[in-house]
């Protein structure tokens, strides 16, 4: 059900799921790897067919459904440990023996961690890889807390709804990194950004990561507002990038649009 818009909340996106974007992602793009940080259930990790590799803290795998997908990978490389202690040990391009062609960042969900694993997964990606971020357009406030679910929603069905405060890693992302190309889909409950035009060999986020952190936990949501920060964002109608989003993504996408075009199919054939 459609909220309305108040200073202090926005209405409930209402593009297609963030589950149904990556799941797309895949079938468009047919990254040959995925590098995933924050798994929890499995649900994101069992919507790639190729070789994975997965890190978080705890796998708290429970329905076997999702379990047979995520295992019938050819190749699945589990890390039970932080992302920050992964980074430090291991070389996630080393282990998919290419560079990663598609990550989706969801492990903590505070802006300082969120840029962290940006700068490490970026330095293993190719320019045309694609990087998803969860959760950085919130619809309301309380969600935004850097505790988890610390405040009680405004609007009653966000109960369990927590983006931790990473949107204002991708504020940052776009003031800092012009170089890099975002977009941002309004997929429920708090939007995916996707970025590409990667640098791995930009020192630019680490040179000056503690100014970044200070300049992004200097920002505050209330004085920005909700709507400016959609705004800024450039949120846009997941119905829509099927058909024209994904031809911007860069050579990867284009590649994909190409042989979908000569094989005389439509992009429009892959919605489900
Ligand atoms: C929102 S859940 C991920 C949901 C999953 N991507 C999905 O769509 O089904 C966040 C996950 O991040 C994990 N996490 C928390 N801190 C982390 C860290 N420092 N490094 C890696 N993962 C972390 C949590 O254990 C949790 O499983």
């Amino acid at each position: 059900m459609e909220e309305p818009a108040t200073a202090d909340s926005l209405p409930d996106f209402a593009g297609h799921g963030y589950l149904r974007v990556l799941r797309t992602l895949h079938e468009v793009l047919q990254p040959r790897n995925y590098f995933e940080i924050g798994s929890f259930a499995g649900e994101s990790l069992a919507l790639a067919d190729c070789a994975s590799l997965a890190v978080d803290p705890d796998f708290p795998f429970e329905d076997m459904a999702v379990v047979r997908r995520i295992v019938s990978k050819p190749r699945l490389l589990l890390f039970r440990m932080a992302s920050d202690l992964f980074f430090q040990r291991h070389d996630p391009a080393a282990l998919l023996g290419d560079k990663v062609q598609l990550a989706f960042l969801d492990g903590m969900h505070r802006c300082e961690f969120l840029l962290r694993d940006f700068i490490n997964t970026e330095r293993h990606c190719a320019p045309n890889s694609i990087i998803a971020l969860h959760d950085c357009v919130p619809v309301e406030e309380p969600m935004t807390d850097r505790s988890y679910l610390a405040r009680p929603p405004i609007v009653p069905h966000r109960r369990h709804w927590w983006t931790g405060d990473v949107w204002r890693t991708a504020r940052l992302l776009r003031r800092m990194r012009p170089d890099l190309s975002f977009t941002t889909l309004d997929a429920p409950a708090s939007g995916v950004v996707l970025v590409t035009n990667l640098d791995p060999g930009s020192t630019a986020l680490l040179d000056r990561y503690d100014e970044h952190v200070r300049t992004m936990l200097g920002w505050s949501l209330t004085e920005i507002g909700l709507r400016q920060h959609a705004a800024e964002m450039q949120v846009e109608p997941t119905s829509d990038y099927l058909s024209s989003t994904f031809r911007n993504l860069g050579c990867v996408a284009e590649g994909v649009c190409q042989s979908l075009q000569e094989s005389g199919r439509d992009l429009d054939d892959l919605r489900a």
